[in-house]
């Protein structure tokens, strides 16, 4: 089935006097609007699969506190990447605003105390991933040592 989702999130140059446009006729979005449009269609099209992982922790959980909850599902990201990767998928974990929209929240269906944790863009490769410059491990990796304290 083919869902069309309409987002209107994207600049105008009414909102640019303080003014919310709501339902006013004749607001129209402004070339950085188009271009943010844009780019969220081209975004949202990279790949034929799109996983949202939803943090859905139990409130008052007697056991397990709400932030180990809240890891399992950055967790449940990773291991779908790897899954994706080692089947020969290209997959890549992302987030952006829609991830903390309440409107797109409510869109997905998610109820009171659910948080996206990612959206996992899964597709074929068309090209390598690109590298990009990695921190120097030594400078943040701390080395307990008990002989010298
Ligand atoms: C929680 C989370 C959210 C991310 N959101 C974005 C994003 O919105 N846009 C983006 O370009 N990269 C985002 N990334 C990073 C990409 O997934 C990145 O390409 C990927 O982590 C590659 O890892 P590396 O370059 O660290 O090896 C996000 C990563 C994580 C873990």
């Amino acid at each position: 089935m083919t869902q069309i989702l309409l987002v209107r999130h994207a600049v105008n140059d009414f909102v640019k006097t303080g003014k919310l446009a709501g339902w006013t006729p004749g607001v129209h979005l402004n070339d950085d609007g188009r271009a943010q449009a844009e780019a969220l269609g081209l975004r949202l099209a990279d790949a034929p699969l799109i996983v949202a992982v939803v943090s859905a922790p139990v409130a008052d959980h007697p056991k397990i506190p709400l932030w180990e909850q809240q890891l399992s599902a950055g967790a449940v990201c990773l291991n779908l990447l790897h899954a994706a990767q080692a089947h020969g998928f290209a997959a890549q974990w992302l987030t952006g605003w829609y991830a903390y929209d309440p409107q797109a929240a409510r869109w997905l269906g998610l109820r009171g105390g659910e948080r996206f944790a990612g959206f996992l863009h899964i597709g074929t490769p068309k090209m390598p991933p690109t590298e990009r410059e990695r921190p120097d491990l030594e400078a943040i990796t701390t080395r307990w040592n008990p002989e010298q304290d």
